[in-house]
């Protein structure tokens, strides 16, 4: 067998050139299919031309704005595009599985009054169409390992990923205007965006702003890799675990951070808070560091001089222009 991990990715936001890219740093050939993870056809290929050892799913939709807008089209991304994966999955027999999932599957409610977040809040009341179908998808593959306890899976609970790869040569590229803070503030501070809204100045917290637990890239595909070993070596229920820091910043902490590591003033307007933010989210990470022996190592400094480098190397993102 193969020593191989099927990565699912959003495979029609992938950039060739991030691609090229990787391979540059890893030093490695990437073997890279094209296809619709709704597409059975599609993956029975696949799984027909390799042996997979493990599969890591990151391919779904995440803008909760458009899955309020567009709902079905988030479950039909994300849940039924799963909901193929796995059924491949079990025909062919490679059932072990590291799912990205996002902190939004907590209950609202929970998530305004207990803070940190620990792996046994409630989760399911979410906010959002984008929430509900992570959620959707950690109760499937609970079930699908009720039904069949050979699966070997990971949930991991994603918290604020920011930051791009030291080496600036990838980072985030989001289409049009982001709709995430770091994104904002770096193109902000590269001249594309002329101010930050910040959303909310009366918040409950230390400056009035927004708290959440960023977490650098490299520190969360670092946790996929030790989430797989661990799969390696325990056959046991469903993993479900926190990926965070355990520290909540503000936003106006991430300007200032921002600030500092590039050199240049933000222009920032206090403005209305956004429909369905909550004033803190943050994780307890311990169970983390004790089931798998992770923790984030990287910085909010880290996170804002590679998110940086990127941002100041790749003006336009993976394009050549902005056009
Ligand atoms: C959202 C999603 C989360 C997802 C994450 C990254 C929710 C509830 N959660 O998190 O599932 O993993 O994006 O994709 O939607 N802010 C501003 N101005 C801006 C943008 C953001 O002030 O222009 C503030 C927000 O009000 C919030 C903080 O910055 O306080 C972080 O926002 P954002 O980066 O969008 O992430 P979340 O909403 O926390």
């Amino acid at each position: 067998m193969l020593d191989m991990i099927l990565l699912c990715l959003i495979i029609f936001q992938i950039h060739q050139k991030s691609l090229n890219r990787v391979e540059k740093i890893i030093n490695k050939k990437v073997i890279f299919e094209k296809g619709d993870l709704r597409d059975i056809d599609v993956l029975k290929n696949l799984f027909t031309k390799y042996k997979f050892d493990s599969v890591i799913h990151f391919a779904g939709l995440k803008a909760v704005g458009e899955s309020v807008s567009n709902p079905l089209k988030y479950y039909d991304n994300n849940v039924n595009g799963t909901l193929k994966l796995l059924e491949v999955i079990s025909l062919f027999g490679c059932k072990k599985i590291v799912f990205s999932s996002s902190a939004t599957v907590y209950d609202e409610v929970d998530a305004a009054n207990y803070i940190p977040l620990s792996e046994q809040n409630k989760t399911g009341k979410t906010t959002n169409p984008y929430g509900t179908s992570k959620y959707m998808i950690e109760r499937i593959l609970e079930d699908l390992y009720v039904s069949d306890n050979s699966f070997q899976i990971a949930i991991l609970r994603y918290f604020n990923p920011v930051g791009a790869h030291e080496s600036g040569t990838i980072g985030e590229d989001p289409n049009g205007i982001p709709n995430n803070l770091m994104p904002f503030i770096a193109q902000t501070a590269v001249g594309k965006r002329e101010f930050l809204s910040v959303f909310g100045g009366d918040y409950d917290t230390h400056d009035g702003t927004g708290v959440r637990d960023y977490i650098h890239v490299v520190d969360l595909a670092i946790a996929h890799i030790k989430a797989i070993e661990y799969l390696n070596k325990s056959a046991t229920k469903p993993l479900v675990v926190n990926i965070g820091t355990g520290k909540g910043y503000s936003v106006l902490d991430m300007v200032k951070s921002f600030s500092k590591a590039s050199g240049v003033e933000i222009p920032y307007k206090i403005s209305q808070r956004r429909a369905g933010d909550i004033a803190k989210c943050y994780a307890k990470p311990s169970f983390a560091k004790e089931i798998l022996g992770w923790e984030a190592k990287k910085t909010l400094e880290d996170m804002c001089v590679d998110s940086w480098r990127w941002q100041k190397e790749n003006p336009f993102g993976y394009k050549q222009t902005d056009c």
